[in-house]
């Protein structure tokens, strides 16, 4: 078998509670068989309410959890917030943090994004950090320097952390990306992932992976999978169908 791939689903607030629970009910057999045949490690991120009782449905389908933020707090008096901690008692192993819809819809800063990183490694959550460039800092030839000012600091809080995590997941999502319909070319993205490579394991000793993500789709899957250092994907809407969510999965995987 190749080498096994991540594949992580942000279902964002595009599904319900009913709605989710009911995707898990009708397909968590098939999930886990695609799981098993291709031995890849599949995430699920849906909204908050939806995480325990999809949990009491995983059983032995091998479907990991995520949340797709936290608090930047631990406990405390902060109203309609939920803390990391909690988020790993309802049995999610990874939390997304820094997207780019919570810095642009809720004023999310890098500092914020700070705390929510310590917040997630105190709860010993597996941090899925999002950085990602926008369409002017594209165009301008910018994309490095927006990425390393990014990871710079996140990098420097993982190396510190009290407890050291098992592993970070770094997701590559450029904002132009996310929802247009439009990819980074083959060349950017086989530039852009050998650099990431390359500056994170100059930067953190800790077992690092590095995904992207931004519209992802069954037809461009296979080629992106094929950028190397690039472990897997993480998928927006191309993940609230199962028949395109399952055939990302089972993209075959050119070497
Ligand atoms: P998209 O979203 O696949 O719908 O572009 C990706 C993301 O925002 O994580």
């Amino acid at each position: 078998m190749k080498s096994a791939k991540i594949f992580v689903a942000n279902w964002k607030m595009n599904k319900s509670y009913n709605d989710s629970v009911q995707f898990i009910r009708h397909h968590i057999d098939d999930l886990a068989q695609t799981i098993k045949q291709t031995g890849h490690k599949v995430i699920l991120c849906p909204n908050y309410l939806a995480i325990a009782p999809i949990r009491d449905l995983l059983g032995t389908s091998g479907l990991a959890l995520g949340a797709q933020n936290c608090s930047r707090h631990g406990f405390g008096s902060y109203t309609g917030d939920t803390a990391a901690s909690s988020l790993a008692q309802a049995s999610c192993t990874y939390v997304i943090i820094g997207h780019s819809e919570r810095k642009r819809f809720y004023c999310e800063t890098n500092i914020d994004i700070e705390h929510k990183l310590k917040e997630a490694l105190k709860a010993e959550l597996i941090p899925i950090i999002c950085i990602g460039e926008a369409a002017q800092e594209h165009a301008e030839g910018r994309t490095r320097e927006i990425l390393e000012a990014q990871l710079a600091s996140q990098l420097e809080i993982i190396n510190t952390a009290p407890a050291q995590p098992t592993g970070y997941i770094i997701a590559y999502e450029p904002i132009w990306a996310i929802g247009s319909g439009v990819t980074p070319s083959a060349h950017d993205l086989s530039s852009i992932f050998h650099w990431l490579a390359e500056f994170c394991a100059g930067k953190c000793s800790i077992e690092y992976k590095l995904l992207y993500g931004g519209s992802v789709n069954p037809t461009n899957a296979a080629s992106i999978l094929a950028t190397k250092h690039l472990d897997g994907l993480l998928i927006g809407s191309a993940s609230l169908e199962f028949a395109s969510f399952n055939s990302i999965i089972t993209s075959k995987l050119l070497s």
